[in-house]
């Protein structure tokens, strides 16, 4: 027995001490590279909206110092979401290994290896999405000063013929005080939200003759660009007048904004329209609690919307949209027949990681399905995101200090065994 006690032990020690000499001899080439390419390069590739590539051994040297804080505080990869309740096709997460195996390369020397030991073919560092025409968002020449929120509008036609089918686009951003940009669709009805300050127009801006159609696309810090699944696309038109809204936080600093929207036009003669499904749970409160606060200073505060589906939808990405106060959310489905269908559960929001959630597969939600929308806010000062120092009353409005709450639900109309199909996306 004692030999069996001593044996085990001993063998505990040569297992211990030879994954430690393994971890300790870890190599660039290959183990390091896979992760670091397909794992980070996803997003630090220069093409995405990151401070700096790492598809490269110098591109990681370089920046050791800051890697290893990252990986060790588990800041990168940015993840906010519960990827128990729900994973997503473009969330990336780290291992415990793979975060240890990290540390471990850096702390001992970053060792190369041979190249001829990598496994990975031919590094992409090519432009994700194609440039089938540029819409440059410096609409306004000289921003800032002020320190209030700048609202930026310009009504324009797109250098289009006849119409197109947009597939991808992607907003490269070049200003830090850029806190949301959108581009509508006009038409149909009116829509302005009231409480705007507008502060430039290349149109003589006229509430009673604009009507917004529908949003098309939009940035949102942490937000880079819209991949759409093959064969889908938003259909766009020479002959329309397009809104692009931009909002700047308030600054004292004076600005510029060299930033602009790609987009990339595919030439499909089947194809399906990209619809956008919003539970406004800002609206819904402001119409219902008209000058009330959204949230009091000094509260934690939960909110819950819902709202019904009025047709069959074969959902394909979902996304939240909330300011600094918001700390967790959770959105779900219901179906006539009482099935759950998760969507997207959040437990760390964060302002400036505002992602579109691509998922696997279409997700059918039945016409007649409630979403369910729950929200909590901290207004406390223990809340470091708290813009205000004492706490302040927080309303209900598009302001940067102010709240929202909308969650998007990207989908096709349904159609026959979606449900059953991997989506295979542009990119
Ligand atoms: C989903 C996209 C994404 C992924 C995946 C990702 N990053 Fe980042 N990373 C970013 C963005 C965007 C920033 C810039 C953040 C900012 O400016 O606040 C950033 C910033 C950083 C920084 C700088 C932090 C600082 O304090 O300035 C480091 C270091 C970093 N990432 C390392 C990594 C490593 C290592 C991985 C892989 C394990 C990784 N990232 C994965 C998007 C990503």
């Amino acid at each position: 027995m004692r030999f069996q006690i001593v044996f085990t032990f001993f063998l505990f020690q040569i297992i211990t001490v030879l994954s430690a000499q393994n971890t300790n001899n870890l190599k660039y080439y290959p183990v390091l590279e896979n992760i670091f390419v397909n794992k980070c390069g996803k997003c630090h590739n220069l093409t995405e909206n990151s401070p700096f590539s790492l598809l490269k051994y110098e591109d990681v040297l370089k920046n050791r110092n800051m890697i290893r804080k990252v990986i060790a505080e588990e800041i990168m990869p940015p993840v906010i979401i519960d990827t128990t309740y729900k994973t997503f096709h473009n969330v990336i997460t780290l291992s415990q290994e793979e975060r240890k195996n990290i540390i471990n390369w850096i702390d001992n020397g970053l060792l190369k290896g041979d190249k001829k030991a990598s496994k990975i073919k031919t590094v992409k560092q090519k432009t994700k999405v194609k440039t089938s025409f540029k819409i440059n968002l410096d609409r306004h020449l000289a921003l800032g000063e002020t320190n209030k929120d700048q609202y930026v509008f310009s009504v324009f036609s797109l250098p289009i013929k006849d119409s197109i089918i947009l597939s991808n686009y992607e907003f490269v951003i070049k200003n830090k005080h850029l806190h949301h940009a959108e581009l509508l669709d006009l038409q149909n009805y009116y829509g302005i939200p009231e409480n705007m300050d507008i502060l430039n127009a290349d149109y003589e801006l006229n509430k009673k003759e604009i009507s917004i159609d529908r949003y098309l696309i939009g940035w949102f810090p942490g937000s880079s660009g819209g991949v759409f699944p093959k064969n889908t696309g938003l259909k766009l038109f020479g002959d329309r007048k397009y809104m692009l809204i931009l909002h700047y936080s308030p600054t004292l600093e004076k600005h510029v904004d060299k930033s602009y929207i790609k987009m990339e036009e595919q030439k499909l003669k089947d194809y399906r329209e990209v619809l956008e499904y919003g539970l406004h749970g800002t609206a819904k409160y402001i119409q219902e609690n008209k000058n009330q606060p959204f949230i009091k200073a000094n509260e934690i505060k939960e909110f819950y919307f819902k709202d019904t589906v009025s047709y069959d939808m074969s959902a394909f990405a979902v996304y939240f949209h909330a300011h600094h106060l918001c700390e967790k959310m959770l959105a779900y489905a219901v179906t006539p027949e009482n099935d759950t269908i998760r969507l997207l559960k959040i437990d760390k929001w964060n302002f400036n990681w505002q992602f579109t959630y691509r998922l696997d597969k279409y997700l059918k939600i039945p016409q007649g399905s409630i979403i369910h929308c729950f929200a909590t806010y901290n207004n406390t000062i223990e809340n470091i995101e708290n813009p205000f120092n004492p706490p302040q009353d927080i309303k209900a409005s598009f302001f940067s200090d102010d709240e929202m709450l909308e969650f998007f639900i990207l989908h096709l109309n349904y159609s026959e065994e979606d449900e059953f199909k991997k989506i295979e996306y542009n990119n």
